[in-house]
Parts: C-alpha cells; sequence; structure tokens
C-alpha cells in the first residue's frame, strides 16, 4: 500500500519544549489512522505541521507527496482539515459559509452539496442562522462539512467528535467508515480511545511530543486487549 502521509523526525520546539519530536511515521492510503495521546502530547502541533499550518522546526513532512514544510498551500488545496476548536464566521450563515468555501475551492453544485450536509447532520433548520448564533455541536457539524465538500483524498481532523451527542456521533463514525473504505484516508486525533477503537485501523501514541507506537487497532482486538489498556500501560512504563 502506498502512503500518503510521511514524516521523518518530524520536530517543532517553542523555546526548550519540545511539543512534537523526532516523530517519524507512516500513513497509508485508505487507513483510518488515530493519533492518540494525552494532553498537550503533540497531536494538535503534529496536525498543524502537517498541513503547513505551522513551520515544522527540523525534519521533513510529506501529504500526498507535497512537501508540507515548502508547500503548505498546495497540502490545504487537496486535504480536508478541521482544525481543534476552530468556528466558522461568525457574520455568515450556515449556508453563506458553505459557499465561501466552494468558491474557494472551485467547487460546483454546491447547493446540492451543502443540503446533503445539512439533512445527513440534520441541521437544515439552521441553514440561514448566523454562525455566531450555532450551538457549539452545530457549528461542529458545519465545520465537519466544510471539511468533505470537495471530497479529498485525505482529511486531517482535530478531535472531530468531542461536541456531538451519540446520535451525531454514530452517523459521523460511520461516514468516517465508508469513507475510508472508498479508498481515502483519515487522520484524526483524539484522545476519546473508545472513538480510536471502534473506528481506527491504525493508531500511533504521542506522549510529550514522543512516538511511543504506531500499530494496527485488529491487532490489539486480535489479542483481545483493549486500546485503553494499552495505552495506559505504555504511558506508565514510558
Ligand atoms: N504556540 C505555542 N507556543 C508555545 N507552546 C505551544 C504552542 N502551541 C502548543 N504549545 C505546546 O506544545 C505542546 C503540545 O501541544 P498540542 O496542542 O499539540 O497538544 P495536544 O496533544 O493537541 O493536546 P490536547 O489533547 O490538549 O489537544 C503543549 O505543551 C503546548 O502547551
Ligand atoms: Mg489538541
Amino acid at each position: 500500500m502506498a502512503s500518503v502521509i510521511r514524516t521523518d523526525n518530524l520536530t517543532k520546539t517553542y523555546g526548550e519544549l519540545r511539543a512534537v519530536d523526532s516523530v517519524s511515521l507512516s500513513v497509508e492510503k485508505g487507513s483510518l489512522f488515530g493519533l492518540l495521546g494525552p494532553n498537550g502530547s503533540g497531536k494538535t502541533t503534529m496536525i498543524k505541521m502537517l498541513t503547513g499550518q505551522i513551520k515544522a522546526t527540523s525534519g521533513s513532512a510529506e501529504v500526498l507527496g507535497h512537501d508540507s514544510l515548502k508547500d503548505g498551500i498546495k497540502v490545504r488545496e487537496v486535504v480536508g482539515i478541521i482544525p481543534e476548536q476552530e468556528t466558522p464566521p461568525s457574520f455568515l450563515t450556515s449556508s453563506e459559509y458553505l459557499s465561501f468555501v466552494a468558491k474557494i475551492r472551485n467547487i460546483e453544485g454546491i447547493e446540492k452539496k451543502a443540503d446533503w450536509w445539512f439533512d445527513y447532520l440534520d441541521f437544515a433548520d439552521k441553514k440561514d442562522v448566523l454562525c455566531k448564533d450555532l450551538s457549539r455541536g452545530t457549528r461542529q457539524k458545519l465545520m465537519f462539512a466544510q471539511a468533505f465538500l470537495h471530497n479529498p483524498e485525505i482529511a486531517l481532523i482535530d478531535e472531530p467528535l468531542i461536541n456531538l451527542d451519540p446520535v451525531m456521533q454514530r452517523k459521523v463514525k460511520n461516514f468516517l467508515k465508508d469513507y475510508v473504505k472508498a479508498g481515502n484516508t483519515i487522520f484524526l486525533s483524539t484522545h476519546i480511545l473508545e472513538i480510536a477503537e471502534d473506528i481506527c485501523t491504525d493508531f500511533a501514541i504521542l506522549h510529550k511530543g514522543k512516538l511511543l507506537h504506531t500499530g494496527k487497532v485488529g491487532e490489539l482486538k486480535e489479542k483481545g486487549v483493549h486500546l485503553d489498556d494499552f495505552f495506559m500501560d505504555l504511558l506508565e512504563r514510558s
């Protein structure tokens, strides 16, 4: 299988702090890759470097063959991104925001595509509501829709389910599973291990910026090991 995301000794320092410390990993096409780790372990920093939102201090990163350090604009053009705790522009309605994204990304037939998302995530009644007046979960639904409007081959999503109710969580999880079955790749960060165990095919564990482990979720399941037990043991030993 071809690897669609690759990092080699990727590092980000803030003064003395090594937020991400020499991380080398590879993500295969068609995987649902979960980047796991406690608060402050470097997950968001990894996603920001991969998408060229922040410059790495050293090392290299490539997404779909594009250099994240030198050509972040190209990476952001081809991937979908749901940033951590990002909210859509307060002054646009939900539907205006999706039209705005469609213009930037040259997406045709936006009305139909937007309607599909409004129906799928059950927020058609909020189409014409200003984003500033949306609930947190509805804003997250909108951020989810914007990331997938252009059917990206890869989406990098930072804690995508945290504000969603159980019904919506299930919908989003099913969407992500189907998305990778169709040959796309998802790179998601989470510290909710049940979500990772439920939907991820592959996982990596970061701790204090360092990559402690990469593996297949299926292999743990075959051994009858729960991901949360594995995670706790690994952290205790490190
Ligand atoms: N702009 C910055 N300046 C200084 N330190 C930063 C900056 N951004 C992140 N950090 C630090 O880098 C480390 C990694 O942060 P990061 O946000 O990547 O963690 P995370 O794994 O996403 O955590 P969480 O699970 O809480 O979202 C933390 O110690 C954080 O305080
Ligand atoms: Mg984070």
